[in-house]
């Protein structure tokens, strides 16, 4: 059972793959492993076949569940893209770990270069997204339950348990990008100010700054 369900996903990402080969880019030849230190390009240079080795091609951070990254939400995001395995470049594809703590939340993001499929290794999750007709499209899903996010579209993860959960995530991009709601408004660098918004979200100023205070501006 739980091997035909690992098929299914793994076919899932095949096809996802051989779509994408088309989406992000055309292969011209076997592969173009990223040359991480090279020039900036649209995606990366290749690096020379002759120093090409297995460990372009592996990753082995996926095997076990990260400690939560984020303990106001209870989760942690686990990549493996383009940077951790350089074998990804030009190949339209990545995979992620999400784990969650009990009542843990991957709160609402999205990611604007690739549609996503999860398959959940463990637990159970209350999972949706948003169209652009704001129409919230949710579901309970159990352990081996396959989901889908479309590319650009708002979503979320909420372990609605007392035990933990994770999935696997499959993207169709090597770098799919995540721009979450809350982070890119209110910890943005430079700031948003403070009353532009108060006005979008009908809040007072000094509401403003207690939910800036929430999401330290990156560097
Ligand atoms: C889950 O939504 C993820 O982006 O890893
Ligand atoms: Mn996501």
């Amino acid at each position: 059972m739980a091997t035909s369900m690992i098929y299914l996903f793994v076919t899932i990402l095949l096809v996802a793959a051989a779509h994408t080969a088309f989406a992000e880019s055309n292969m011209l030849q076997d592969f173009c492993v990223a040359d991480l230190n090279g020039e900036k390009v649209n995606g990366y240079p290749c690096k020379d076949p002759a120093q090409v080795t297995p460990d372009d091609f592996y990753f082995a951070g996926l095997a076990n569940a990260a400690t939560t990254t984020n303990p106001t939400m209870g989760s942690a995001v686990t990549s493996a893209n383009v940077e951790k395995i350089p074998g990804l470049n030009t190949l339209g594809l990545s995979m992620s770990r999400v784990d969650y703590a009990p009542g843990g939340l991957n709160p609402p993001h999205l990611h604007p270069r690739a549609s996503e499929a999860i398959f959940v290794l463990e637990g159970r999750l209350f999972v949706g997204f948003l169209t652009t007709t704001r129409k919230l499209i949710s579901k309970h899903l159990n352990k081996g339950d396959v989901f889908v996010f479309p590319r650009g579209l708002l979503h979320f993860q909420q372990n609605p348990n007392n035990a933990p959960a994770s999935v696997l995530a499959a993207f169709d991009s090597q770098n799919s990008g995540a721009q979450g709601v809350g982070p890119s408004l209110f910890g943005a660098n430079p700031p948003i100010p403070d009353d532009l918004l108060a006005k979008a979200f009908y809040l007072e100023t000094q509401e403003v700054q207690k939910i800036k205070g929430k999401f330290p501006a990156k560097k």
